[in-house]
């Protein structure tokens, strides 16, 4: 194994629409240390529901950020909500003719010609009479943009992948196999995911960003965006009186989160091999602070809720504490499931 004090660093880079991240991992005698982090502001315009419609800002942005930071080597996530995630059957093939058998009924799974598609897959499980397989593709156009972008703004892109494989690997607990739901919830959007094995099998992402909590308390409590923000991380969705007009401002977009979570069960339930229903509730991103989320949603859909520790899989040294306060780590859930990744591949390249 290569010393790491020689290994060339790789980030790991969570783009979203209004904003991007950056984490890198390394490997210390002891454990693994959170090295560097950090984030940034993307313009209103620039992605729009993953898709760079500005490159020439983003590219100029991420240059300078990359020739600062004296960043060469960068992993990229993918905007899962444009990609697509099917589950496949396949019967009478070997493993190792996987990718080949796959290629051949790509048209089958995803709406686009197959020229027009870069995919990737799991073998999710390998039963007697066929295997299971949880393909994840992307229009090549979309990943093209990504590379082009990354690359002129100076650095070697060295693996791409969807955003929630990436939270997958750092939010489910290696020992974690039932099927569990994941919501990631940020400022423009939130994704519900559903993962078996610590496998990603279903993935919906809904325009309810944890910015319109902000505007619905601004409008109702006649407040300045700065100041809802503020009321809502401290009083969230508590019920006690004085919480109250908070709770009445923001119940309407809770409940529709809380509706798209029950549809999404009750989908994995019915149409899942194993009908298993989700055994727990992981919650991320910077809105899943909420206070009072986790109880309201465990009551409401009966199953056990708890906030997402994103660095359960990294092994800290010894009495080590990351300089991420636990609230701020729920939001670089992507990026530390990619920085996960990223340490493999600094031994390779
Ligand atoms: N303590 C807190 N309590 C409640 N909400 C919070 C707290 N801290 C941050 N937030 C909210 O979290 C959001 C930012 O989270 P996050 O970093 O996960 O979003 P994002 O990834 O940039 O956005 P997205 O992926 O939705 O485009 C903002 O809406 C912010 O108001
Ligand atoms: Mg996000």
């Amino acid at each position: 194994m290569m010393p790491s004090f020689l290994r060339l660093p790789i980030y790991a880079f969570e783009l979203s629409d209004k904003s991007y991240k950056y984490l890198r991992l390394k490997e210390e005698r002891g454990g693994i240390v959170l090295d560097d982090f950090g984030e940034g502001e993307i313009a209103a315009g620039v992605i729009e529901h993953g898709e760079i419609k500005k490159k020439d800002i983003l590219k100029a942005l991420l240059k300078e950020l990359f020739s600062k930071k004296n960043i060469h080597f960068t992993a990229i996530s993918l905007p899962e909500e444009k990609g697509f995630l099917e589950n496949i059957q396949l019967t009478g093939i070997k493993e190792s003719e996987l990718r080949q058998a796959l290629e051949l009924q790509l048209e089958e799974h995803v709406p686009l010609p197959p020229s027009e598609v870069i995919f990737d897959y799991i073998l999710a499980r390998n039963e007697k009479n066929h295997l299971d397989v949880a393909l994840n593709a992307f229009p090549r156009a979309l990943v093209e943009d990504y590379l082009e972008v990354f690359s002129s703004a100076g650095v070697s892109p060295t693996f791409m992948e969807s955003e929630l494989t990436a939270a997958t690997r750092s939010i489910v607990p290696q020992d974690f196999a039932s099927p569990a739901m994941v919501l990631d919830w940020g400022k423009t959007r939130i994704s519900f995911f559903i993962v078996e094995n610590r496998v990603l099998r279903f993935a919906s992402t809904v325009p309810i960003g944890g910015e319109m909590l902000d505007q619905a308390i601004a409008k109702n409590l006649n407040v300045s965006l700065e100041e809802a923000q503020k009321l809502k991380a401290k009083k969230g969705f508590l019920q006690d009186k004085d919480s109250l007009p908070v709770f009445q401002a923001i119940v309407p977009v809770v409940t529709a989160i809380r509706e798209e979570a029950e549809k999404y069960i009750n989908f994995w339930q019915t149409h899942s091999e194993n009908k298993e229903a989700p055994k727990k509730l992981f919650l991320s991103g910077g809105d899943a602070n909420l206070p009072g989320l986790p109880q309201y949603l465990e009551q409401e859909l009966g199953l056990p809720v708890v906030m997402a520790n994103p660095w359960v899989n990294v092994k800290f040294p010894k009495y080590y504490l990351p300089n991420l306060e636990f609230k701020d780590a729920v939001r670089f859930s992507i990026s530390i499931g990619m920085a996960l990744a990223a340490m493999d591949k600094e031994k390779t390249i």
